[in-house]
């Protein structure tokens, strides 16, 4: 579900034609919907409205501060990974006591910032952290809120990179030695055990892993619960969304054929999950990072160049794998349209970016209209993973982003200065 739509021949993004905002604000640009951000927030929220809920969206899908600030509005607590995702969600007016500190690597001084902050939870993957965080918090005199990450070894059928809930990952604390490490935890004076959280993997397209997760760890939080009077569970995030809608390229790639035909709805997910949840009596919390804002955000480039070679068609775009680097990093599929629909034949065509790599590519041999320089393309869902995994490489700047509600439209990100990228350098004393 998105707001993304032609208008006539014209791509619009709700009430705006996408175009304009590529001739106003130049390429690559990120366009980003706030009313499908709402909307899936809201799906989700309602679907869950038979339990005592918290939806904490995944700063790292997305962190643009007016995404943030939209998820913030309608009331959504956040899942964060670090001290800068924190001050983030602060700066866009998030409360941090609906913020749960996730990671496998939280650093002293984050431990002692978050803490300071009043952050709802923070989700625990080691023991060692566990006596980090009480040692900081007693030298602040405070209790700080902890849940225990489980590792439920249960295979989650996603990608490889994406998957978290094995025993194969260096994430959580295995099943079977949750129940003796909260034992020990309890023991810890500046502790206080508030929960129990779990996260299986990303992008999961059927509700199958998240109930087999869910059944496996219920006698375990009851017990749990009943020992430390618990507050909340954390099911995780990983709520899959439909890539490729009308599957136009049929190829057998790996990321395809995994693809939902059919979207796991959150109505399927509460439906499957909340009858399970529910007689816990705890507030369950979701981390959901794709759901919300994957299909919210689209990445608009400029085709630069035509190349034809003797087999292939390239078409030669401004947007690079530093841009988005999911389709190089995990064989992503991202659908590709035109700003301007056309009828006519379509065109084997790979899709690339001007880098020097051969993983530079946002397509291969994908039927498209016929296409020339100057002419505008669109990777949808592009809003999850895609700005924030930007980089440098090939000191290329930063894009732009754009917020539009209805007939607004703002620049929510300026085009990174390119002589920003080397603002910290400096050639060593002996050099000058
Ligand atoms: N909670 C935890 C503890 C997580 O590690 C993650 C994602 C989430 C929640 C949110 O998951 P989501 O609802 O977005 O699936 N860069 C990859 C995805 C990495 C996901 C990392 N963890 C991609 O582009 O597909």
């Amino acid at each position: 579900m998105h707001y993304f739509r032609y208008v006539g021949n014209r791509l619009c993004c709700e009430g705006v034609s996408v175009e304009s905002l590529a001739k106003r604000y130049g390429t690559p640009l990120y366009v980003y919907s706030q009313r499908t951000l709402t909307e899936h927030f809201q799906k989700l929220d309602r679907a869950m409205a038979q339990v005592d809920h918290l939806i904490c969206f995944a700063v790292k899908s997305n962190s643009n501060q007016a995404v943030l600030r939209t998820l913030a509005d309608l009331g959504g607590g956040f899942d964060i990974v670090s001290e800068g995702e924190l001050r983030r969600v602060m700066a866009a007016g998030g409360d941090p006591a609906k913020c749960a500190f996730a990671g496998v690597g939280k650093t002293e001084g984050e431990i002692e910032f978050a803490l300071k902050q009043g952050v709802y939870s923070f989700n625990v993957e080691s023991e060692p952290e566990l006596e980090r965080i009480n040692r900081i918090a007693a030298r602040l005199k405070k209790k700080a809120p902890v849940a225990v990450r489980v590792n439920p070894n249960v295979d989650a059928h996603t990608h490889a990179k994406i998957s978290t809930g094995t025993y194969q990952h260096k994430f959580g604390i295995a099943y079977e030695q949750v129940e003796g490490v909260y034992a020990r935890a309890a023991r810890l004076k500046n502790l206080s055990l508030r929960g129990f959280q779990m996260h299986i993997g990303s992008q999961l397209t059927s509700v199958q892993p998240f109930e087999q997760a869910v059944q496996k760890v219920l006698p375990l939080v009851k017990r749990l619960k009943a020992a430390y009077g618990l507050e909340f569970v954390s099911i995780g995030g990983g709520l899959g969304i439909v890539y490729n809608p009308a599957l136009e390229s049929g190829l057998p790639r790996w990321w395809e054929s995994r693809q939902a035909k059919t979207i796991l709805t959150p109505t399927l997910y509460a439906a499957r999950l909340v009858p399970l949840l529910k007689p816990l009596g705890l507030r369950v919390v979701m981390e959901p990072g794709r759901f919300i804002s994957g299909n919210a955000g689209i990445l608009v480039t400029r085709i630069e160049y035509v190349k034809r070679t003797g087999k292939k068609n390239f078409l030669i775009v401004d947007a690079a794998m530093n841009d988005l680097i999911r389709p190089a990093f995990y064989d992503a599929y991202h659908e590709i349209v035109p700003l301007r629909r056309k009828n006519g034949a379509l065109v084997n065509s790979d899709v690339v970016g001007p880098i020097c790599e051969s993983g530079d590519f946002f397509a291969k041999d994908r039927p498209l209209p016929r296409s020339g320089e100057g002419d505008y393309l669109a990777l949808l869902s592009a809003g999850a993973y895609g700005f924030v995994m930007a980089s440098n490489y090939n000191t290329r700047s930063q894009a732009a982003e754009v917020l539009v509600n209805g007939k607004l439209s703002a620049l929510v990100r300026e085009r990174q200065p390119v002589a920003e990228i080397w603002a910290g350098e400096n050639p060593a004393p002996w050099q000058v």
